[in-house]
């Protein structure tokens, strides 16, 4: 943060317009660099959304009037929100026309929304509109959808971008209820976190409810040519009219999962459980928006193979939507929890030893970023730091696969029956409170350890919470299916032709591994020849061809690089894009290749997307 300064500044009373009483010299705009919001929430906080907007596809924009209930716990003078290069028009408290101050633009949290109140006032409404740096949002062309038809637009808010949606208190420790009316153009459907309609009416005018509280980074709402296909009473699938049979059956499984996540977090608790298969552009694999899980088209491999994905949304129903973290530096509850969570569905649908495969992916994940960060990188910390920094800039694999593999070491040293009740009364216990990670551990304390400090301390949880590394009591994994992997790897490495490899019976899971551990650079010799039989250049399970594009630049097998770019056009999940354009940055050559492929494209992906690339590459 270059010019820290400005964080902790004040906005006195007299910035505000000049007939307010004399108290008002009170008024403390003040940004908190711990929880990145400006949000008073503690004096006086947010409890219903009542949202009137319409969406402008021509200007890019989202305009409306944001109607907030609050709560004066303190006779606090002022309420603040958070905004992001919002535009205000108007303010009422309660339907009175009313003074407000916009503080200047502090880097990426936004400005302070300082409104006045008195005692007796219950509610503020707020006119606005959205800017065109708007970090939530993406606005599609037709060209970029898969009808290429319509225009289409979507949100991500996760952590601190519902601010440039809405203005709001943006922080995960305030809950909220909200209802919503929406106008959008004729012919297309408009989805929310919440109850929705599953089909287009002509007026293009919809309306939500959210009966049940809900921080603001799980408000999210997705327009454009969109159907639903119900899989039963509770689930089914929204998307695009050309992808909707095909998402249709490969998430066939959702109820499966739903009785699998059920018994081990308790009923679920939020009516439906829809899933919305957004265009490729789409910046994260999914989001767990609670009703209706925004999830990317690149799980859509035809083979179920990737649908882990969809079980990690769901088991956020839990761990994340009913117990959310405090915090973002408890990050770890949310995801931690989730990915072990996610195991456990996979394991019940799926078995044991196809599951140890997504375990030990993900721990390679981590040791990779083990590998950049350093074993005693600070953020390696399950408990991270986020003093004046973005929740975004400590984001690692590190709460979710440190996070699950500590939660599956507590699993194997109490024993599953005792852990899984554990988890059950943790669902229960702290359901609609947000949690930190200190009375995640007191309540682990009661109830796995009954009070004996020792056995706490002999498991070493303060080290897997508050320290950097890896403890050495971390499991071991090692999946039979890769031990066969493996070997056929080693086979080819000690001379075998390509064409004598045994590949039969592999899934997705299989050939990632296959291809992580290939020799960097591998001999063209090999490249050729396991393209020429198994088609990874052509390779439709996004994955597998994630991870050929990466051995192809690292190999500078340029035969790959044609489709390579066509992916790296459409798709805008970042976490394939990141791994594809560091790999080409390691020479000058592929530099210049990415940096080409950056500028043609850069426009087809999100702003989140977008700027991370721009750092990468900009980087030295
Ligand atoms: N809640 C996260 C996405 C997120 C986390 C967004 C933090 C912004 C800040 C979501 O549940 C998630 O973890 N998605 C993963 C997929 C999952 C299978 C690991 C993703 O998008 O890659
Ligand atoms: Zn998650």
């Amino acid at each position: 943060m270059s010019n820290y300064a400005r964080l902790s500044y004040l906005v006195l009373s007299f910035l505000l317009v000049q007939s307010c009483k004399p108290q008002d010299s009170e008024n403390t705009l003040v940004f908190n660099d711990e929880l990145h919001s400006f949000a008073n929430t503690k004096e006086v906080h947010t409890t219903h959304l009542n949202w009137d907007a319409a969406i402008d596809f021509d200007r890019k924009q989202v305009s409306g009037t944001a109607t907030w209930n609050f709560v004066n716990d303190s006779n606090a003078r002022y309420i603040h929100f958070d905004t992001y290069d919002l535009t205000i028009k108007k303010v009422k408290v309660n339907n009175k026309e009313s003074q407000y101050f916009l503080s200047p633009m502090l880097e990426e949290y936004g400005s302070g929304l300082s409104i006045p109140i008195q005692q007796g006032d219950t509610v503020v409404s707020i006119e606005y509109f959205t800017g065109p740096q708007a970090t939530a949002l993406q606005w599609l062309k037709p060209e970029q959808t898969a009808g290429k038809q319509l225009p289409y637009m979507f949100t991500q808010c996760e952590s601190i971008h519902a601010r440039s949606l809405l203005p709001c208190q943006d922080l995960p420790s305030n809950r909220i209820t909200y209802e919503a009316k929406l106008q959008v153009p004729k012919g297309m459907l408009a989805v929310m976190s919440a109850k929705n309609p599953i089909e287009k009416n002509k007026e293009g005018i919809y309306t939500y409810q959210m009966e049940i509280p809900v921080p603001t980074y799980l408000i999210a709402l997705a327009v454009g040519d969109i159907e639903y296909k119900a899989i039963d009473e509770r689930s089914g699938v929204y998307t695009e009219p050309s992808m909707l049979d095909a998402a249709w059956k490969e998430l066939s499984d959702i109820p499966m999962m739903m009785t699998a996540a059920e018994k081990l977090g308790g009923p679920y608790r939020w009516g439906k459980y829809d899933v919305l298969i957004a265009p490729p552009s789409f910046p994260i694999g999914g989001m767990e928006n609670p009703r209706l899980t925004f999830a990317t088209p690149t799980i859509i491999a035809g083979d179920k193979s990737l649908v882990s994905l969809i079980a990690h949304e769901m088991a956020h129903s839990w761990s994340g939507n009913l117990v959310t973290n405090a915090r973002w530096d408890d990050l770890w509850l949310n995801e931690g929890f989730t990915t072990y969570f996610e195991r456990r569905i996979m394991e019940s649908i799926s078995g044991k030893s196809y599951t140890e495969m997504l375990w030990e992916l993900g721990y390679q994940d981590m040791q990779s970023d083990f590998k950049d960060m350093g074993l005693n990188g600070e953020d390696t910390r399950l408990k991270v730091n986020l003093k004046k920094r973005n929740p975004g800039d400590a984001f690692s694999n590190i709460p979710y696969e440190k996070g699950a593999i500590f939660l599956r070491m507590l699993e194997e040293q109490t024993g599953r029956e005792k852990f899984d009740a554990f988890m059950n009364a943790y669902f229960s216990e702290h359901a609609f409170k947000p949690t930190t990670t200190e009375q995640c551990l007191a309540f682990m304390d009661r109830n796995l350890f009954n009070g004996d400090s020792n056995r706490r301390n002999a498991l070493k949880v303060r080290e897997w919470i508050y320290e950097t590394g890896l403890p050495d009591n971390c499991p071991k994994i090692n999946p039979e299916r890769f031990v066969l992997v493996d070997q056929q790897r080693a086979l080819l490495e000690s001379g075998a032709p390509v064409s004598t490899l045994n590949t039969m019976g592999w899934t997705t899971h299989e050939w990632l591994q296959f291809l992580r551990k290939m020799p960097r650079p591998t001999k063209m010799e090999w490249m050729t020849n396991l393209d020429q039989r198994f088609q990874l250049t052509k390779s439709t399970n996004s994955e597998i061809a994630d991870e050929w594009f990466k051995l192809s630049i690292a190999s500078n097998y340029k035969e790959a690089f044609d489709e390579m770019e066509i992916f790296l056009s459409q798709v805008g999940r970042k976490k394939f894009l990141e791994p594809l354009y560091m790999e080409m940055k390691k020479t000058p050559e592929n530099l210049k290749m990415a940096q080409r492929i950056f500028a043609k494209y850069r426009n087809n992906y999100h702003p989140q997307t977008a700027s991370k690339i721009e750092k990468i590459l900009n980087a030295k």
